[in-house]
């Protein structure tokens, strides 16, 4: 246990000693329950086998500079998770519940909180899913949530060094009214082969556009795109990315550094525009881009010329981590201490 090696960790699956696990049947929630199995066992005909009634959340637990840990924007992350569940019609985890879970999930797993000054965090994954056996296209009658946690480095394995994304027109993640604005299973399936694509490539991620019309930047593989141009922050605006709890943290963070906000169409065109671009998530933090390269038209555009993260990037980094680890104050009340 004490032979973590917290500087090297990468963004992946780590056993740590208990999950917590709740059962909705009959129409109501039953208690908390702890388990130390990473196994699950359910009916073959559950409806999250067979029909996607899944639904998943990411967020992280951080040691601040204090030695206190802190969790952000908890309940921005269960309400994402009742709208996911009502998306694909499944029971929604009451909030109450939801930080229950978390906290408990956290707290058990105390020891795998990486220390301050490591560059990495606890990641939390919540998951919700259809467990009862239906074959007919119906929502099923019994669902699971539960909640596991795991140390982890940087999403991708740049961390905060520059990153480079390739744009796709023959794959999309999400139709235009469909799930994209949900956290379920199905999207991240369908992002699967122009994501490998991409890695194979030397791309870190794909950078998707919007499905109707190919025109306009959409997701940036599992994070949302922001381009920087003189003092305003830019950001799609679209029917078909996951409202992120970090671009709207980013949001607000450029305004009280004096920027303008625009969420808004970005053509493809506008790429060439930019003097900074990021994509930005729970899991991604910020990472900033260094290069999109159009597979169709083979443009590259290119940013961050030294090779280094812009100031405007760099900046709101430093004051989203920030926050997260207690070096400044949370005046909006992100953080959740876990006492
Ligand atoms: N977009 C996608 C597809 C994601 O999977 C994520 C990660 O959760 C995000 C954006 C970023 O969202 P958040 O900042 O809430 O983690
Ligand atoms: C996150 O940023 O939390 C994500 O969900 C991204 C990915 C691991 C799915």
């Amino acid at each position: 246990m004490n032979t973590i090696d917290w500087k090297n960790l990468p963004f992946g699956y780590f056993k740590t000693d208990y999950n917590v696990r709740c059962y909705y049947k009959n129409g109501q929630w039953g208690p908390l329950e702890v388990s130390e199995s990473e196994m699950i066992t359910m009916h073959m005909a559950a409806t999250c086998l067979h029909y996607g009634q899944e639904a998943f959340e990411g967020m992280k637990a951080f040691t601040g500079a204090d030695g206190k840990v802190r969790i952000f924007r908890m309940v921005e992350n269960a309400k994402r998770m009742q709208r996911s569940a009502h998306g694909v019609m499944m029971a929604e985890v009451p909030i109450p519940l939801f930080e229950e879970a978390v906290l408990k999930a956290v707290k058990l797993n105390l020891k795998y909180v990486p220390p301050y000054g490591e560059g990495a965090s606890l990641y939390i994954r919540p998951l919700l899913i259809g467990t009862g056996g239906e074959v007919g296209v119906k929502p099923a009658k019994e669902y699971m949530f539960m909640v596991f946690v795991g140390p982890v480095g940087p999403y991708f394995k740049e961390g905060f060094n520059p990153v480079k994304m390739q744009i796709v027109r023959d794959y999309d993640r999400a139709a235009p009214l469909g799930t994209g604005t949900i956290k379920v299973g199905g999207n991240y399936a369908a992002s699967l082969l122009a994501g490998e694509r991409a890695h194979h490539d030397g791309f870190s991620s794909c950078l998707f556009l919007d499905a109707r019309e190919k025109k306009y930047i959409d997701e940036a593989g599992p994070a949302n795109f922001f381009g920087i141009k003189g003092e305003t922050y830019i950001t799609p605006d679209s029917t078909s990315i996951l409202p992120s709890i970090t671009n709207k943290s980013l949001c607000e963070l450029a305004v009280e550094m004096g920027m303008k906000v625009e969420r808004r169409h970005i053509p493809v065109e506008e790429l060439s525009e930019f003097d900074e671009a990021g994509a930005c998530g729970t899991a991604a933090v910020i990472s900033p881009i260094c290069q999109i390269h159009d597979r169709d038209t083979n443009k590259i555009y290119q940013y961050c010329k030294d090779g280094k993260a812009g100031p405007v990037c760099t900046k709101l980094y430093e004051r989203l981590k920030g926050i997260q680890q207690g070096l400044l104050p949370d005046t909006h009340g992100w953080n959740t201490m876990v006492e």
